[in-house]
């Protein structure tokens, strides 16, 4: 059975998708499979945001077949490891837990990188041009950091 881990953000179409993609391009396909949701409803179905289509592909990363999806309760019981880009996905993932273990699952992607500070991934929907730019570097280097622990862990 692969290690199964999920990235979830608010829409599902810019942040979420891009950190599948990092972290799928930084593990062993056969032992690990990398999914993403967001806690909204109103992308289910649509492709990633044109701009995070970009800025992958300007990294050699092919995002553009994923398509949206909504955050549900079983997938406390799919995944193995949950990582939330912000503070209010992480709030609203939690008010779906039932029980510690599912709690458990369930971190904010940055405390990776910057333990117990709870910074948040910022979303880009709304900002500036050069926010998917940072949004893609600071995923980058959080999941070089979960890809080189999850293959630590499982192997
Ligand atoms: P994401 O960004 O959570 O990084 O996918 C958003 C995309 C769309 C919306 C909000 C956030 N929206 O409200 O439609």
């Amino acid at each position: 059975m692969p290690v199964k881990i999920l990235m979830v953000c608010l829409g599902n179409i810019c942040r979420s998708p891009l950190a599948e993609g990092i972290l799928a391009s930084k593990l062993p396909k056969e032992k690990f499979t990398v999914d993403s949701a967001g806690t909204g409803s109103w992308h289910i179905g649509h492709a990633p945001d044109s701009r995070s289509i970009a800025i992958a592909k300007k990294y050699k990363l092919d995002i553009s077949k994923q398509k949206g999806r909504q955050f549900n309760t079983s997938d406390f019981e799919t995944y193995d490891y949950i990582y939330v880009m912000d503070k209010s996905n992480y709030d609203d993932v939690i008010e779906l837990s039932k029980t510690q273990e599912q709690k458990n699952k369930v971190q904010i992607i940055l405390n990776e990188l910057y333990p117990n500070e709870n910074v948040d991934v910022p979303d880009p929907y709304f900002g500036m041009p050069n926010g998917f730019d940072i949004v893609y570097n600071m995923l980058n280097e959080v999941c070089e950091i979960i890809a080189t622990k999850i293959k630590e862990t499982h192997s």
